[in-house]
């Protein structure tokens, strides 16, 4: 048994409205908080929402629809409330393809975000390093993704209201935020290097062909999340940056294998940094 919800159903684009209206009440009834901008955490990642002074929390499963997240270390939390300052709401877990979600159930937190006010969203992940240059800890600035699922969230009828039929994914990826991102790391003295992140559906991490294949693609690192609620959030307007955590040398790159657990380890040692950079980035938003 796959537990009490039916796994990857598709949700059309066009049910996307109603279902993030229901949404939407459910978390006014908890908080009023406009948030400016939406912060989603990846694995690891959970320990930046505690600089939050916090004003709601609401675990995933009492929002209607959604499931508890289920991957370890994705604890599963919309939090409202305020960094340096700055309404925001940040995602702690997520969900994902290769939990046997569909692609428009993975993408609702971002549009719920746009829905509840927010105008940009921060995109976190742990990823493998597939730069050669990229080792353990690297903070890497999302230039561009490579989507390599196979999927898209925006499948079926479309909902005019949020977004284009063929939305354009020219300049995905901020500018003028990632130029915010690298001023705020350089401020707190981090390193934060650019680089594409590649996309493919996991769960198992990629073979040493595969992380070869990604290099001469373009590919800077390689993760399991990301791309399809960036591809969502520009269909709905939201403008999108985000940051990955390398926690491991890409399969094949190191003598070592790859294991989740460790994957955690590294993102947890790394995540201070990146909430430095953060807290400093959202207080100079204007
Ligand atoms: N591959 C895919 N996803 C990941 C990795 C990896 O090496 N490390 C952390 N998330």
């Amino acid at each position: 048994m796959s537990g009490r919800f039916v796994l990857g159903l598709e949700i059309p684009p066009a049910d996307q409205p109603a279902l993030l209206a229901s949404l939407e009440r459910a978390v006014r009834e908890r908080t009023d908080l406009q948030p400016r901008l939406g912060l989603v955490l990846g694995s690891g990642l959970g320990g930046l929402a505690d600089a939050l002074e916090l004003e709601a929390s609401i675990p995933f499963e009492e929002l209607p629809g959604w499931p508890d997240a289920t991957a370890p270390g994705h604890s599963g939390k919309l939090l409202f409330g305020r960094l340096s300052g700055v309404p925001v709401v940040v995602q702690q877990g997520r969900f994902h393809l290769y939990e046997g979600h569909s692609a428009g159930f993975v993408v609702q937190p971002v549009l719920l975000m746009g829905r509840l006010g927010a105008r940009a969203v921060v995109l976190t992940n742990a990823a493998g390093g597939v730069n050669p240059e990229f080792g353990t800890g690297t903070l890497m600035a999302i230039t561009d993704h490579l989507n390599l699922t196979g999927r898209s969230p925006l499948v079926g009828p479309n909902a005019p209201e949020i977004g284009d039929r063929f939305p354009d994914m020219t300049a995905v990826w901020d500018a003028e935020l990632r130029s915010s991102l690298h001023a705020a790391a350089d401020a707190e003295g981090v390193a934060l290097a650019d680089g594409v992140y590649a996309c493919l559906m996991g769960p198992n991490y990629e073979t040493p062909a595969e992380v070869r294949m990604l290099a001469r693609l373009g590919a800077d690192a390689v993760g399991m999340s990301t791309a399809l609620e960036a591809v969502a959030a520009r269909w709905a307007g939201l403008k999108v940056c985000g940051v990955s955590l390398v926690t491991n040398p890409g399969a094949g790159l190191s003598g070592a294998q790859l294991s989740h657990a460790e994957v955690l380890a590294a993102a947890q040692s790394a995540g201070p940094k990146l909430a430095r950079i953060f807290a400093r980035f959202i207080g100079d938003l204007d």
